[in-house]
């Protein structure tokens, strides 16, 4: 680890953080990364042995060969916080990793708007998921329904019994259901799928309710008279959606050249749009993935499993729509509010084997999976908040091409104090483009300034 003692105000060791924190930290970006840390240390209750993983990696080769296969070595993404999140009454520091600039700061700036409207107000379903036993060759589908429902109870107690752990832990198998799949050519007639709906407590749950499915599928075939097929989770977990609102009061919307009023419309109708077509709902909704990705990644969860959830959930209705909308309030305040599927945990999976994710859930400070997915969803609104108040106002440009700036400096050869100096040029020229960063970084060079 390559920070003093000195430098991190005194040695540490991990304690379990205590009360409320505040997330509300203003200027945090402005600090240096180690001055960061130290901040962060004392927040969260991390140990030295934790801040030197965050700073010299968190993931060793030797841990990643035993995460997956041909391992060649490991892959690093920037990790950062994102601020001023208040989720029912309660701070929270986010873990945010990801390529994209701006994407931090925006949630972080959003959160703040949305602070002074009282914070997030979330609430999150039971952690059900849905397991699929597909059903093929049923001479009749109806029958084959009625003999499984009718041996409910039973299949539920194999189902508990093929996982005796869950059932201890508290989960277990809470219901089960039959769908007929409506015949679209003659080989798929005679298909039925039983869904098995499982609490799977902290636990995103994949790999539990797959046991489960695989454990009764048999028995369920027999009872239809058929054949059973897939035995899988489905990732469309509707059974555990998370729905979250803000309030924003018009002032704190305002920009340089448009009114607080003026930017709440437009971002009112910016959601309109999303609601009416498709080509912008899958932006709009790229906007929100923005947020929630990130933090689904720094917590070890599956972010292909919560896309998957997302976009399918958006498409539901047969139609492609956007998963928050926004109005304003007869109060004149905006009124944003989103809801979609989060399958993730905080236990089991990477979190055993991963430091990183294990520590991006200590800075969190959540304690369980359903709170985890409140804070993720509001990171999601807030992202989404953050993008539209800026497509409304001057356009996306201007904050993220200035934050952009930094890499476009890097790509033209910048380094150290100079990564700074030219991105503000940039910035400052509006012309954020690789040969005008190597323009200005060789007139510096021609200057002797550096
Ligand atoms: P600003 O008004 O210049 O910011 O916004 P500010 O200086 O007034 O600061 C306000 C707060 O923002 C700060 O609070 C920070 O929390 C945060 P404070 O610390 O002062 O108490 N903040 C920062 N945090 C970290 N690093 C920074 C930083 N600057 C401000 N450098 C900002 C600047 C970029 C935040 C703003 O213009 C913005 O929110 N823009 C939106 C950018 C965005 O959405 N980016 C995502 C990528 S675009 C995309 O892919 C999605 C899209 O297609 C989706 C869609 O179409 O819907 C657009």
């Amino acid at each position: 680890m390559s920070h003093s003692k000195h430098e991190l105000g005194g040695d540490k060791q991990s304690s379990t953080r205590g009360g409320n924190i505040s997330s509300r930290i203003p200027g945090f970006y402005k600090l240096g990364v180690r001055e960061r840390l130290t901040a962060l240390r004392d927040l969260a209750g991390l140990s030295d042995a934790e801040v030197g993983l965050l700073h010299d990696g968190c993931l060793s080769v030797e841990q990643a060969n035993h995460m997956v296969e041909n391992v060649v070595g490991t892959y690093a993404l920037p990790l950062g916080l994102g601020l001023n999140f208040q989720v029912n009454g309660r701070d929270y520091l986010v873990p945010m990793c990801v390529e994209e600039p701006s994407v931090i700061a925006a949630a972080s700036n959003a959160a703040r708007m949305v602070r002074e409207g009282g914070g997030f107000v979330a609430e999150a379903d039971p952690p059900l998921m849905i397991a699929q036993v597909q059903l093929y060759d049923v001479p009749d589908t109806t029958a084959g329904t009625q003999a499984i429902l009718a041996e409910k109870a039973a299949l539920m107690c194999a189902c508990n019994d093929a996982q005796p752990s869950l059932v201890r832990r508290g989960g277990g198998t809470r219901d089960i259901e039959v769908r007929t799949l409506e015949p679209s050519t003659a080989e798929d007639a005679g298909m039925l799928v039983v869904h098995l709906i499982v609490d799977c407590c902290d636990a995103m749950g994949a790999n539990l309710v797959n046991t489960v499915a695989e454990a009764v599928a048999p028995r369920l075939a027999a009872l239809a008279g058929g054949c059973f097929g897939l035995r899988i989770l489905s990732n469309l977990a509707d059974r555990r959606c998370v729905r979250v609102r803000c309030r924003v009061p018009v002032d704190v919307l305002r920009s340089e050249r448009f009114d607080g009023v003026a930017v709440r419309d437009g971002i009112v109708l910016a959601s309109r749009f999303a609601e009416l077509d498709p080509y912008r709902a899958a932006t709009h909704n790229k906007g929100i993935m923005n947020g929630i990705d990130p933090v689904v990644l720094a917590t070890g969860n599956d972010w292909r499993g919560v896309e998957a959830g997302a976009h399918a959930f958006a498409a539901r209705s047969g139609v492609y729509r956007p998963l928050a909308i926004w109005r304003a309030g007869s109060d004149g305040m905006l009124l944003g509010q989103i809801e979609l599927p989060m399958a993730i945990g905080t236990v089991g999976g990477t979190l055993r084997v991963h430091p990183g994710a294990r520590l991006g859930l200590q800075i969190s400070g959540v304690k369980s999976a359903q709170e985890l997915g409140m804070v993720m969803a509001s990171v999601g609104l807030a992202s989404n908040l953050a993008a539209l108040r800026a497509l409304a106002a001057e356009g996306i440009q201007q904050g993220h091409m200035s934050l952009h700036a930094r890499s476009v400096a890097v790509a033209a050869g910048a380094s150290g104090a100079l990564v700074d100096i030219v991105a503000a040029e940039l910035s400052k020229l509006g012309d954020i483009r690789k040969e005008r960063a190597e323009q200005i970084l060789s007139q510096l060079r021609e200057s002797a300034a550096y």
